[in-house]
């Protein structure tokens, strides 16, 4: 069973859809019966951390309705698909997967085909969908999410294919069920949207204004996740900084924190994402402070050119993003950082580019995830004249690339020979000879293992460095000094 929370403000509106989940249960349990099989599902993720924790909902109201999640290389009967729009890459993934899913004549199943996620949000996504896949029944947005099982319930009993996508957003609904990927960690929404407008950025159109989970709801939930055995959480939101602003507090996201320090059995929190242009004195404190949240901040910079950056409406310079990063390593020694950067945004000259090699340099950040401008239709930057050509875009992304990638290499050959706290999440996914998780500055871990420490924090040796993990060696507890 999904982890279902205790009902309150939004009570009636998530009700309505747990009698749809009750009637679809009737429908699946008839199915069981008279198959002797469970009907399964198959939900395929695109884009960010948002929507890996929107999946884990969808998997919570399929699990509630009497589907299971189906084995590999079997065609479910529920295909869902969860979309990003932030690239065109994204978008173009997702037309090729759906491409492949259209049914043909001899095709003994025919699977159920739902699409919701930020590229829904988009009407002329929604119009391609509804002329060039026909395959595809239920398309739903970000905004109605949550009403998913009534949106099933109406496509099972009547057939007719159904496009739900709500153009603004409501309250935020608590108490969808959810089904985890993962059973160390996890992820909890405090804040949905984003008010910052970037100018190259689809984010505000597709996922609306900024709205901030009630803090009580927030703490119940990790409370709860810390009882089922849960030791990490990361806390999510485009802006984490802005947390608690629509609902007038002042500091409320380092408070929140605070709060969620005190909760026993949770071991680590961690949080994405900081904006440079509000992260604030109070919430550094915090990261000093507390003894559970890691020395870890992820920080996008996007543009080392301060020119780009007002181009891009990011609200700080060049200066005060080094500035920041300065005063953070000063109060939290040790502390990693990662970074978000955007390689040829319209106009960058060699000039700007440089800059943003130089910020590279100078943070020595231990990842930075690089991406090629992409021009998202309505967007202010996509009307900018000044598109940058795609060789040069191109070529100024490698260079940044062999950059960041010997920075980070060397970052890791300080590791050789040091002991690390790791928070052991499983098997590794590439090694399955290995355990792998976590330092407290995210750096990753794999280690070979008789005994299966998931869910411990343990000590490990660091023996070996590679560019992009770390090999170690488990210290017996007892070898501990
Ligand atoms: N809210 C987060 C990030 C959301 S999107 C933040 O502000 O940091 C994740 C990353 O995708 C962004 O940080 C940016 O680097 C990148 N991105 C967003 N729009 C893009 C675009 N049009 N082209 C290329 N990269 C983009
Ligand atoms: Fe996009 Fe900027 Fe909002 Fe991040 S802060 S989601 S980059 S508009
Ligand atoms: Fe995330 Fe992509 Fe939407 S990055 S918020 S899933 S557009």
């Amino acid at each position: 069973m999904a982890d279902r929370k205790t009902l309150q403000a939004t009570e009636q509106t998530i009700q309505k859809q747990y009698a749809y989940i009750d009637k679809i249960k009737d429908i699946t349990t008839e199915i069981s019966n008279k198959e002797g099989r469970q009907p399964t599902y198959d939900i395929r993720v695109f884009g960010c951390q948002m929507n890996e924790h929107d999946a884990e909902k969808i998997a919570g109201m399929l699990d509630d309705m009497g589907y299971s999640k189906v084995t590999e290389g079997d065609k479910a009967d529920i295909i869902v698909f969860d979309t990003c729009c932030v690239r065109e890459n994204a978008e173009e993934k997702v037309y090729g997967h759906l491409g492949l899913l259209k049914p043909s004549d001899d095709d003994e199943k025919k699977s159920v085909v739902a699409i919701t996620g930020c590229m829904m949000q988009q009407p002329h996504v929604v119009e391609k969908i509804k002329k060039s896949y026909r395959h595809v029944g239920i398309v739903f947005g970000t905004h109605n999410l949550y009403t998913f099982p009534e949106l099933l319930y109406k496509y099972l009993t009547k057939g007719k294919r159904i496009f739900d996508v709500w153009d603004t957003e409501g309250q935020i609904v608590e108490g969808t069920p959810i089904t985890r990927a993962e059973n160390v960690k996890a992820w909890v929404n405090i804040m949905l949207g984003c008010n910052n407008f970037c100018s190259y950025c689809i984010v505000p159109y597709v996922r609306g204004r900024e709205r901030s989970r009630n803090k009580q709801d927030i703490v119940d939930e990790v409370q709860r996740l810390a009882d089922a055995g849960y030791k990490e959480i990361t806390l999510l939101g485009q802006n984490v900084n802005s947390y608690g602003n629509d609902l007038g507090k002042k500091d409320a996201f380092a408070d929140l924190l605070y709060a969620i320090n005190d909760i026993q059995g949770i071991e680590r929190i961690r949080f994405m994402t900081s904006h440079p242009k509000d992260l604030s004195d109070s919430l550094i404190t915090a990261i000093k402070e507390l003894p559970k949240v890691c020395e870890h901040l992820h920080l996008p910079f996007q543009s080392g050119s301060s020119r780009v950056l007002k181009e891009m409406n990011r609200k700080y310079t060049k200066e005060h993003y080094l500035g920041l990063i300065d005063k953070v390593r000063e109060q939290v020694p040790g502390i990693s950082f990662t970074t978000d950067i955007i390689v040829g945004f319209p106009g960058e000259t060699e000039e700007d580019f440089l800059e943003t090699l130089d910020v590279v340099k100078k943070v020595r950040f231990d990842q930075a995830f690089t991406f090629l401008y992409s021009k998202r239709t309505g967007t202010k930057a996509a009307k900018f004249e000044n598109q940058i050509d795609e060789d040069v875009k191109k070529e100024r992304f490698q260079r940044l690339v062999d950059l960041q990638n010997s920075i980070g290499e060397e970052i890791n050959q300080t590791y050789d020979g040091k002991i690390v706290e790791v928070l052991v999440e499983g098997i590794s996914r590439n090694k399955d000879t290995m355990y792998t998780g976590r330092t407290r500055e995210y750096k990753l871990v794999n280690f070979p293992c008789d005994e299966d420490l998931t869910g411990k924090l343990v000590k490990v040796k660091i023996v070996k460095s590679r560019p992009f993990w770390l090999e170690g060696a488990v210290i017996p507890e007892g070898e501990i000094s």
